[in-house]
Parts: structure tokens; C-alpha cells; sequence
């Protein structure tokens, strides 16, 4: 377990600056960051050393937001907007995974191209069939991620082969679901699909549930005009979108809550989600691909909000989260505030989204060593530019360069 990296690190502080650190020895001691130094402390010299000679090393990257049975038809369907979506491409394939069998061979897929892309924690959604998740579970166990993964919570305007019969089946479903999740660095988290697809009732027993085993919650928010218009349709009396799940405490008022999309929030909602922790899941590809509007990213990081990235597998179209940086600072440059910046982003794809599973995302003393060892000399041929244009560069370009090892917790993973 103990060891230590040598090469370039790159991170951020905690005010999105970042923290350059050229030829340097990462050290981990029982996957902990124990610090970044010049020279090896005497106390380390027995340690293993890893010498990746001029390979850039930055913290692993944390996917907020993704739904693993969309992965089979991601890159397809981009031909209309959230609802008809989900009614005409999304739950057909989720429906597949009452199967087994058909859910084993589909998520070890899944799983393979998770582990194969730059992202070492994911916040997952599965579908609303418990023992497929279980078996999504029990591969992201084995592949040495850190994941919260959930069985997904429907009872109401859903098509019927794709819905919870009852509120109590949909519960009772979820306990036995709970009951079996015995896994290490596999975590369940509440997983209400959207307010347009639960009951009242439904979400009330999903808070209960969140305090009585004491877990995190996600959703979606706010992600498209039809349905923030719905969700007024269907509560009339309710002052947004957000107090409908603060009304459950599914809304960051007890334990973490992760809400994707947040295209559409109030200033209101803005304010509520700072005043309760709430982590906002940045998915801007996804935003993109179904015509969903530009999330006002700037807002949520002045206020002080969490802000993490996600890849919306299968809204977003790929699992590589350097793409979802680039489109983040693309679809800010085309708003109305302040674009992103290399920083803000890079950030937000680690630190940022990282805070959600603890001290993570950065190589502070005593985080969680999450490493990335990126090759980058396929575009730093002649040596001419400096660490921060090849963080830049690995951003924008990062499909030329090469991902050599991956470190989670201090656990190599390949
Ligand atoms: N809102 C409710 N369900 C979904 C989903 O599967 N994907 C996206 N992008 N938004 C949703
Ligand atoms: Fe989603």
C-alpha cells in the first residue's frame, strides 16, 4: 500500500487555483496522500518508488451524474428533447434489465469502459429493478472504483411496463435492495428518478428511508423547460422545484444531496442549495445533446455552491470527463456570465466533485491518493510548453494522449 509517484502533479486548492508541483514524488501511505516533495523524506526512503519520468500525474476524476443501463445506446437518439426521450428511447433499453442475464452482460460493458476512462469515483444511476443493480454493484466492487450507485425510485407517469406498481412495492423493493448491499467502496444512494416520476407519497418515504440507514440522495433538477413546467402542472402550490424535494429532506437537509442538470434554478433555489449543501452535477454535454439549455454554472461557484461535472451516460454521449470540461467552458463562453476557466473546470472534474466521497480529489495531506498518470508527449513533442498549457492541452486534446495507470485510494488499478 505504501509507495511513492514520481513525476508532474497538478491540482487545485480549495480556491480553484492551481497547484503546480514539476518533478516531484507523490508519496501514499495507506492510501493517503502523505504529501508532494522536492526530495524523498528520509522516513519514506524505504518506500517503492514509481518513476514516471515526464508524465503529467493529476487527481482522478469524479463523475457526479450517470445512469450505467444508458451506456448500450449512448452517441444515439439526440433527436428531440427530455421527455420524448425518455419516452421513446430511454425507457425501452431500461426496461431490458429485468433481465439478468441480459444486465450482466451489459453492465460488465459498462464497467469495462468506466474503468478504461480517466474517472475514479461515479455517482451511478441503475434502473428500478433491484437485483440488476445489485449485479452493477458487484461488478464496480471488482473493478476497484469508488462508486455510490442507486436503484432507481418511478411510481407515476411512466409508461407501464417501465413504473413501480405501488408506493409500497417501490419501498419494499428498496429495503430488500439495501439489505443486500454489502460491498466496500460500492455505496447505495437514494435514487427518486425526478419529481415528474415520483409521488408524494413516494418521496416522503424515500426521506424516511434516507434517515433511518443514514444515506445520500440524487436527482435531477431543473434540466429542461416542458419538464420544469410539468413539475409547476403537477404542484400547483409548491414555490419550486427544489422546495418540492426539500419537502421530503431530499434536498441536502440531512445527508449529501446530488441534483443534476440545475439548467432552470431560481435564485431562490440557488440560495437554498448553498444554504443546504446541495452538490450540483454540471452535465454539459448532456445539456447540449438534448437541447436543454446552458446551467449558470458562474452563479452556483459565486454563491459558493458545490459544483461537480457529469457525464449523464447515455444523455451525454461519452465517458470521457476532459470532454465535459471543454463543453462546460464552451457552453459558458456562449452565455450570458463570466466563462469558466481552465481552473474552474478542472476543479469542478476533481476537488469539486471529489468533496461529495470525502477528502478527495486533490493531493492534500491526507486525501484519498486518487492518481491519474497521463502520457502527454504525443503533443508536447518538442518539450515547449509549460505544465499548465499541458494540463490545457490534456484537457482539449486528451484523446491524444495516453491514460497509463490509474490509482484509487492508493490501489493501482491497471
Ligand atoms: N430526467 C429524468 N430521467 C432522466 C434521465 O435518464 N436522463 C436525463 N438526462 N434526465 C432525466
Ligand atoms: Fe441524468
Amino acid at each position: 500500500m505504501n509507495k511513492i509517484l514520481k513525476g508532474n502533479f497538478i491540482f487545485t486548492d480549495e480556491n480553484r487555483n492551481l497547484v503546480i508541483k514539476p518533478n516531484a514524488y507523490g508519496v501514499c501511505e495507506n492510501g493517503l496522500c502523505h504529501g508532494i516533495f522536492d526530495q524523498i523524506p528520509i522516513r519514506y526512503l524505504t518506500y517503492e518508488v514509481l518513476d514516471f519520468d515526464d508524465c503529467l500525474i493529476i487527481p482522478g476524476l469524479c463523475d457526479l451524474h450517470l445512469h450505467a443501463p444508458q451506456y448500450e445506446v449512448r452517441g444515439a437518439g439526440m433527436d428531440c428533447e427530455l421527455l420524448d426521450w425518455l419516452n421513446k428511447y430511454i425507457f425501452p433499453v431500461e426496461r431490458k434489465y429485468s433481465n439478468l442475464q441480459y444486465a450482466k452482460v451489459m453492465y460488465s460493458r459498462f464497467v469495462s469502459g468506466l474503468l478504461a476512462s480517466p474517472t475514479s469515483r461515479a455517482v451511478i444511476f441503475g434502473t428500478i429493478f433491484k437485483e440488476s443493480t445489485l449485479e452493477l454493484m458487484k461488478l464496480l466492487e471488482l473493478s476497484g472504483l469508488h462508486t455510490f450507485v442507486g436503484k432507481v425510485n418511478m411510481d407515476r407517469n411512466s409508461p407501464s411496463y417501465y413504473m413501480e406498481s405501488s408506493v409500497a412495492t417501490s419501498i419494499s423493493d428498496t429495503i430488500a435492495w439495501l439489505e443486500q448491499c454489502n460491498f466496500t467502496n460500492t455505496l447505495p444512494i437514494i435514487t427518486p428518478r425526478f419529481v415528474p416520476s415520483c409521488s408524494e407519497e413516494l418521496l416522503h418515504k424515500l426521506g424516511e428511508l434516507l434517515f433511518s440507514y443514514n444515506l445520500n440522495v440524487q436527482s435531477h433538477l431543473c434540466e429542461n423547460i416542458n419538464e420544469v413546467d410539468l413539475v409547476k402542472q403537477l404542484h400547483p402550490n409548491e414555490n419550486s422545484y427544489s422546495a418540492i424535494y426539500n419537502k421530503y429532506s431530499l434536498f441536502g437537509s440531512i445527508n449529501k444531496s446530488i441534483m443534476a442538470h440545475c439548467v432552470y434554478c431560481s435564485d431562490e433555489e440557488i440560495e437554498l442549495s448553498k444554504k443546504n449543501n446541495v452538490f450540483v452535477a454540471h452535465c454539459p454535454s448532456a445539456n447540449i445533446n438534448l437541447a436543454s439549455g446552458i446551467a449558470p454554472i458562474r452563479l452556483f461557484l459565486d454563491k459558493g455552491v458545490n459544483v461537480g461535472l457529469g457525464t449523464d451516460i447515455g444523455a451525454g454521449h461519452s465517458l470521457n470527463l476532459f470532454n465535459e470540461m471543454v463543453c462546460a467552458i464552451q457552453l459558458s463562453k456562449i452565455s450570458k456570465l463570466k466563462p469558466l476557466s481552465i481552473q474552474d473546470v478542472f476543479f469542478m472534474a476533481t476537488r469539486g466533485g471529489g468533496s461529495f466521497f470525502g477528502k478527495v480529489g486533490a493531493f492534500d495531506l491526507n486525501f484519498d491518493f486518487d492518481a491519474l498518470v497521463i502520457d502527454d508527449s504525443n503533443i508536447n513533442l518538442d518539450g515547449n510548453f509549460s505544465l499548465s498549457q499541458r494540463l490545457e492541452r490534456l484537457i482539449y486534446l486528451s484523446t491524444e494522449c495516453q491514460l497509463i495507470s490509474k490509482f484509487v485510494k492508493g490501489v493501482r488499478l491497471f
